[in-house]
């Protein structure tokens, strides 16, 4: 039976001046932010512990961070904890970055880097139409945790028949979903594309789960490179 964990999530929000266009996010979107973040981990029986909000005005970082040398300098000025400890650092981005995040396996190589970049437009009831819901805290969290996208990466030439994303029950997936268009983009293999999955990449409005296979996965990984017991 798997066992209930919380981890600990400390936020900087990063902003050009007091507005919400300049990136100073509510109170009340950070905590509708973290809900549903709460909601969408709840079969994973993981629970996010939001301990502390930090607001900063820095437009270097705001505009810049997608930038390798700006995103290790604020994060190394930034960065609390150690291998277990979630750090969510909004920003700007572009309009089609919605946001990004390390790796479990990472960690080691790179401990001051570890965490998870948004676009601040992706906030419950920002200004990112059809990505304004909250699903991308989910998705950067599930990389975070160790989760590949569902379908395969560029450069993975091996297709429908490869390891895709190292999950047993997600169905193997060429081509990311788009919108909340249904496809089969492996046709010759079992199963429609995972258009409700947290790690494809449709709209924010079809997306609603992990598989069993994605939990068991994330709590492995978490086990192996956050020293999280279970
Ligand atoms: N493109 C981003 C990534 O690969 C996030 C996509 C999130 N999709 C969404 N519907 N919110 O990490
Ligand atoms: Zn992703
Ligand atoms: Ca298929």
């Amino acid at each position: 039976k798997m066992s209930e964990i919380t981890l600990p999530v400390h936020m900087f929000i990063i902003a050009t001046n007091e507005t919400e266009e300049g990136g100073w996010i509510p109170d009340s979107r950070i905590d509708e932010q973290m809900q549903i973040l709460n909601d969408d981990f709840a079969n994973a029986l993981i629970t996010w512990e939001l301990l502390n909000v930090t607001r900063i005005i820095h437009q270097e970082w705001f505009e810049g961070v997608n930038d390798n040398k700006l995103d290790a300098q604020m994060k190394k000025q930034l960065r609390v904890g150690e291998a277990d400890v979630l750090n969510i650092y909004t920003v700007e981005l572009s309009r089609k970055i919605f946001g990004y995040a390390t790796l479990p396996e990472d960690y080691d190589d790179d401990p001051t880097g570890d965490g998870v970049v948004m676009n601040y437009r992706t906030f419950p009831g920002a200004s990112l139409k059809s990505f304004n819901e909250g699903r991308t805290l989910t998705h950067e969290v599930g990389h975070w945790c160790g989760l590949y996208h569902t379908f395969s990466e560029e450069g993975d030439d091996e297709g429908c028949d490869g390891d895709g994303d190292f999950v047993d029950d997600t169905p193997p997936q060429l081509i990311a979903t788009r919108g909340c268009v249904p496809q089969d983009s492996c046709a010759d293999h079992p199963g429609q594309d995972p258009l409700t999955n947290f790690m494809d990449y449709s709209d924010d409005s079809c997306m609603q789960e992990f598989t069993p296979g994605q939990v068991e996965r994330m709590r492995n990984e978490l086990e192996a490179y956050r020293e999280i017991e279970y």
